[in-house]
């Protein structure tokens, strides 16, 4: 089985003892990324006075501009940040819940997001609603849990695009549009979104959205993308306040004191790794390797089709056997088959369930061999 794409393959310098389908949870660099990378920090390094005192700003400004085109959007509408977590933190930090609020949040959110939004609304004197959401809810049944979890008191609706512990899409568009008929800020982890999905954010008009660019756009680590709607920019501010504080939107973002900036500078070089390759082709070869791989699982374990939602996302899950054990009994099996097997494979769980998944991915560098690698590891212990 040869996949599309597979001489891309030696772009990335991965061990190679070890099978790599985990490119969801910290990305991966290729090789080039990591020059151009290396190639910023020696330039700093050469004269960091000179660098600092007179580059740097012009440089993060063309960078950001050139993430911002490929988000669609004009270079004032999108600031970057190290990560999601910033984005989220930034954004709980910085709304203005007040007493009685309600923040809601579903089932499947990213934990740190959560605890994020936990703490700020709950240090507003608000509180936090969890609604649960089946894993293959149609979107019809997403609408209409979330709708119904609405009250007089909802102020922030927080949801994911992708999903990190299920891999599936929510219907952010709909979400969108019902949360701006309500009156209701939302927020928009979008995480997993640059690199797999050509994006109208204007069109989605997010209260706030983030999301990675070191994930789907193989950008250095440390790398992310905040934007804000225009209604909220003169309320939202940095978490850290450095010289740029009187500054606005997105500008205040652009150097928060002295920091590495060789990964926002390398950046337009990883997006034009795969705009060279052609976007949809790439992420359509990423798509049939995660495809070929949980196929190959959900055969193994005798799992049906019907346990699955089909998503256009280089991300799967495939139900485990039932474990109990929570996030602890995740990590342990993960643990387990990346030592004993050389599969980094996560193992994943959400909600109260004590349903694990195991999250493939597929990404340029992988071959079926990485999958079927996972065939005899299946058969010894999850069987
Ligand atoms: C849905 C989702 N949100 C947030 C994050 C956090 O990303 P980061 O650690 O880069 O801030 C992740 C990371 O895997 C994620 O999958």
């Amino acid at each position: 089985m040869n996949f599309d794409l597979e001489e891309y393959r030696g772009h990335w310098n991965l061990d190679p003892t070890v099978h790599h389908i985990n490119h969801g949870s910290f990305g991966a660099v290729p090789t080039i990324v990591r020059n151009e990378q290396a190639r910023w920090s020696d330039h700093i390094q050469n004269n960091p006075v000179q660098f600092f005192m007179r580059e740097a700003m012009p440089a993060v400004q063309l960078a950001r501009g050139k993430v911002a085109k490929f988000l669609g959007q004009r270079p004032d509408q999108i600031a970057l940040v190290r990560n999601t977590t910033e984005g989220a933190s930034t954004t709980m930090r910085g709304f203005p819940f007040k007493p009685g609020d309600e923040a809601v949040v579903l089932d499947h959110e990213y934990g740190a997001v959560t605890y994020s939004v936990e703490r700020a609304v709950i240090a507003a004197g608000g509180s936090l609603v969890e609604v649960k959401i089946p894993r293959l809810a149609s979107d019809g049944e997403v609408l209409r849990l979330v709708e119904s979890a609405f009250t007089a008191k909802t102020r922030m609706f927080v949801v994911d695009h992708v999903t990190s512990a299920t891999a599936r899409t929510f219907p952010v568009q709909e979400l969108s549009d019902l949360c701006r008929a309500k009156g209701i800020a939302i927020v928009i982890d979008a995480s997993h979104v640059p690199g797999n999905f050509d994006l109208d954010l204007d069109k989605l008009d997010a209260d706030f959205w983030f999301g990675n660019l070191h994930k789907w756009c193989s950008a250095p680590l440390g790398t992310g993308v905040f934007r804000i709607a225009d209604r909220w920019n003169d309320v939202m501010r940095p978490l850290i306040v450095s010289w740029q504080d009187h500054e606005s939107y997105p500008l205040q973002w652009d150097m928060l004191g002295t920091v590495d900036l060789s990964g926002w500078l390398a950046t337009p070089t990883a997006i034009d790794f795969y705009a060279n390759i052609g976007w949809e082709r790439a992420r359509k070869a990423n798509i049939a390797r995660m495809r070929y791989g949980r196929d190959l699982v959900m055969k193994e374990l005798g799992i049906s089709s019907d346990q699955l939602r089909e998503e256009e996302i280089p991300l799967g899950v495939v139900p485990l056997l039932k474990m109990s054990g929570g996030r602890e009994g995740c990590f342990a099996l993960q643990e387990k088959i990346a030592t004993e097997y050389k599969i980094e494979v996560p193992v994943t769980t959400y909600s109260d369930s004590e349903q694990y998944f195991m999250r493939i991915s597929g990404q340029l560098y992988n071959t079926a061999s990485d999958y079927e690698a996972l065939i005899p590891m299946i058969r010894k212990e999850l069987k």
